[in-house]
């Protein structure tokens, strides 16, 4: 079965062809950076036009890359939700036109599930890859997003059956990773650029003891803005206090400082991931999804939790991390299967449906 897949939530218009929910024939992704690079974040009006101006191209472009004309596909999924409004009804009214001139299944996919299944993901036309056997033996799960807009945990005992263990209080882990870089002056998106320093030679993850939000004891809900203003005050100087003001900002600083931001970051994912753990006896996977995936140090504290606690990790390659249509036609295609197709009058929802 032959799946297109439509993502158009923030600020990456995405098309993707994927066989059987796991085999990605095409992934295309249009990214907005250059466009909302000026203002260090995503402009709801200049993306909800871009992907107006985009869709169309990508969407051709995702079916010549696979090799398939529009009548060779079986169905349309769709991210709907949760995602800046103007944005989602782009890819909606697409994917309807879609569904309806072809007279092909329309399916609705909650774009924070669709990051939990990046990581099933596989590259390739081989019938019958390895991989495929995953899918069987995935559930029950625990499912960690970590992205620009979501911080949150989940207990999966199917792709249509979950339950929220916990999320972010205020900011997304993200959102403060692109505010820590800012601080330090560089560009947007700051994640990979904080990855990109905390990796380089001497730098010192102990330079700055951030602090780790914890929350009551048994909380598995997380908070990233108490760490976000650690490191305007470490960088920058605590305001009204007296005394010596920061240092000057040196290449070395600006190193160690996202060194040890990144470690408090990660710390405070693997503590409240942990806890989960603890309080969700008999898991078989630890699915995990959403652009901070992509950190260098987070992959490898993900993998040594899962190899110590006995859990299959699932991981998205690098270029499933970030938004991408290849995860919303895969999970479409379990969807599906589990009989769950919208209707013409499908909307576009701000909010996640993921409760
Ligand atoms: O999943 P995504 O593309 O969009 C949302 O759904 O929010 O995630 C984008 C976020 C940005 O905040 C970006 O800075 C962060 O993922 N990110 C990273 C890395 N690569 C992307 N954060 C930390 N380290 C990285 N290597
Ligand atoms: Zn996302």
């Amino acid at each position: 079965m032959l799946i297109l897949g439509i993502e158009s939530s923030c600020d990456e218009t995405a098309a993707a062809v994927v066989e059987s929910g796991a085999l990605v024939r095409s992934s295309v992704v249009a990214s907005q950076t250059a466009l909302h690079e000026e203002y260090a974040g995503v402009v709801p009006e200049i993306a909800s036009r871009a992907h107006v101006e985009q869709i169309l191209p990508v969407i051709r472009e995702a079916l010549a890359q696979a090799g398939v004309g529009l009548g060779m596909i079986d169905a349309i999924a769709v991210g709907n939700r949760p995602g800046l409004i103007g944005c989602l009804l782009v890819g909606v009214a697409a994917a309807k036109a879609l569904s309806w001139s072809l007279n092909k299944p329309l399916i609705a996919v909650d774009h924070v599930a669709a990051h939990l299944y990046s990581g099933l993901l596989v590259e390739g036309d081989a019938p019958h890859h390895p991989h495929a056997s995953r899918h069987s033996h995935v559930f029950p799960a625990l499912g960690l997003v970590v992205s620009g807009g979501h911080t949150s945990l989940y207990h999966l005992e199917s792709w249509t059956m979950s339950r929220r263990l916990g999320s972010t209080i205020d900011d997304a882990i993200g959102e403060a990773f692109d505010k820590a870089a800012a601080i330090l002056g560089l560009s947007y998106p700051g994640g990979p650029n904080i990855d990109r320093l905390a990796r380089s030679p001497g730098a010192n993850e102990a330079f700055h003891a951030f602090p780790i939000s914890r929350l009551s004891p048994d909380s598995l809900d997380f908070s990233f803005s108490g760490l976000k203003t650690a490191m305007l005050y470490a960088t920058k100087g605590v305001p009204g206090e007296r005394g010596a003001p920061a240092p000057p900002l040196t290449e070395d600083r600006k190193r160690d400082l996202a060194a040890s931001f990144q470690h408090a970051a990660v710390k405070a994912i693997i503590l409240k991931l942990s806890r989960a753990i603890a309080v969700t006896p008999g898991m078989r996977t630890l699915l995990t999804g959403g652009g901070v995936t992509a950190n260098s140090h987070l992959r490898l504290k993900l993998a040594e939790l899962a190899s110590h606690h006995g859990l299959e990790l699932s991981l998205p390659a690098m270029k499933f991390c970030v938004d991408n249509a290849a995860m919303v036609a895969g999970l479409g295609y379990h969807l599906h299967a589990a009989g769950k197709v919208a209707s013409l009058d499908l909307q576009a929802v701000p909010t996640t449906g993921m409760a």
